[in-house]
């Protein structure tokens, strides 16, 4: 019948929109930004190198600034961002990354994000979070 059609036309197409977000997340390796559980570990800034080309960030936003403010990396960098903050909620993109996290006090949001060119890249806090929101800014150096 012809409702039948419909049905099945549409829950097909469900089916292939649901393998295009699992296959964009498992076979293309893109990054779902995830949210740890609040790691009493993590009470100060740092860049770790983990290894070669693979670093750890842990970054604190507060009024108004992040820290560290200036992160530099070689080309080819893979970065795991753990991101918390000292006070009020605020913003963490990444320019030309396509990274939007919230930096949540007494949580931590990690990104993984792969530099494989050179470059500046601007951290902006996007979510308003007083006086000084617009001047809150870091930056990475691949260089
Ligand atoms: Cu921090 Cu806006």
């Amino acid at each position: 019948k012809y409702e039948l059609r419909a049905i099945l036309l549409s829950a097909s197409l469900m089916g292939i929109f649901l393998f295009a977000i699992l296959y964009n997340v498992y076979a293309r390796k893109i990054d779902v930004p995830t949210c740890i559980p609040y790691n009493a570990s993590f009470q100060k800034a740092e860049i770790k190198e983990v290894d070669d080309l693979h670093y750890e960030v842990y970054i604190i936003a507060k009024m108004w600034t992040f820290d560290p403010g200036e992160i530099i990396i070689p080309p080819g960098s893979t970065v795991d961002f753990y991101l918390t903050s000292a006070d009020v909620v605020h913003g963490f993109s990444i320019e030309r990354k396509g990274v939007n996290l919230m930096a949540v006090p007494g949580a931590v949001n990690k990104v993984t994000v792969h530099f494989p060119d050179y470059g500046t890249y601007r951290i902006v806090c996007h979510e308003y979070c007083g006086i000084g929101h617009h001047n809150m800014m870091g930056k990475i150096l691949v260089t």
